[in-house]
């Protein structure tokens, strides 16, 4: 007799189970739908801001030897860096394949070797960091896009 009650509330139970799961998912279309729709303001947000990302970039791969604040170390400065703010190409070459040999920036002479970063870097990380150095620390030039990235030599 008790097990009986309990089997028919277990169907009913399950029943309602069903019913509510496939309710559920009626409306977690929508959500989803809804989701979507306000996930697409968010993206722009983000592409605005790529020079967050340049900066996570710098952060992990270039401030070990040019410092946070862009003052140099091992690697010359890249603030107040006539190079880094002026012709793209040549910023984005230099990044691109990496640098030797002896260099002047602001009159101190530099002999160091600047690593590779095509192929270490995506194109778009790159051109991120780029447009980081090229706006941060007082230094004031416009973004370099991930094309001019992968077109420059
Ligand atoms: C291992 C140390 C090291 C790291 C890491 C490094 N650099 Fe360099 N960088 C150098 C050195 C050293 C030079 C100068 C090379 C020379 O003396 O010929 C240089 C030169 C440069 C120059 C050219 C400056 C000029 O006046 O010509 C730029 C631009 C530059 N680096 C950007 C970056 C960026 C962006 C990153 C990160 C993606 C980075 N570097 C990571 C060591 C480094």
């Amino acid at each position: 007799m008790r097990s009986g009650i309990g089997i028919l509330v277990g169907t009913a139970l399950l029943s309602a189970g069903l019913a509510a799961c496939s309710n559920s998912s009626g409306s977690s279309t929508t959500t989803t739908k809804t989701a979507a729709a306000t996930a697409a303001p968010a993206m722009k947000t983000t592409k605005v801001m790529a020079s967050s990302n340049g900066l996570a970039v710098y952060t992990t791969n270039c401030s070990t030897c040019h410092q946070s604040d862009g003052k140099g170390a091992i690697g010359p400065p890249l603030a107040g860096n006539p190079v880094v703010t002026g012709d793209a190409s040549k910023v984005i070459h230099i990044v691109n394949g990496g640098l030797t040999g002896t260099i002047s920036v602001n009159g101190k002479t530099y002999n160091g070797t600047m690593p590779t970063w095509r192929g270490v870097l995506s194109t778009g990380d790159i051109a991120a960091v780029i447009t980081y150095i090229r706006s941060s620390w007082g230094n004031k030039t416009g973004p370099v896009t991930s094309a001019q990235v992968s077109s420059t030599p």
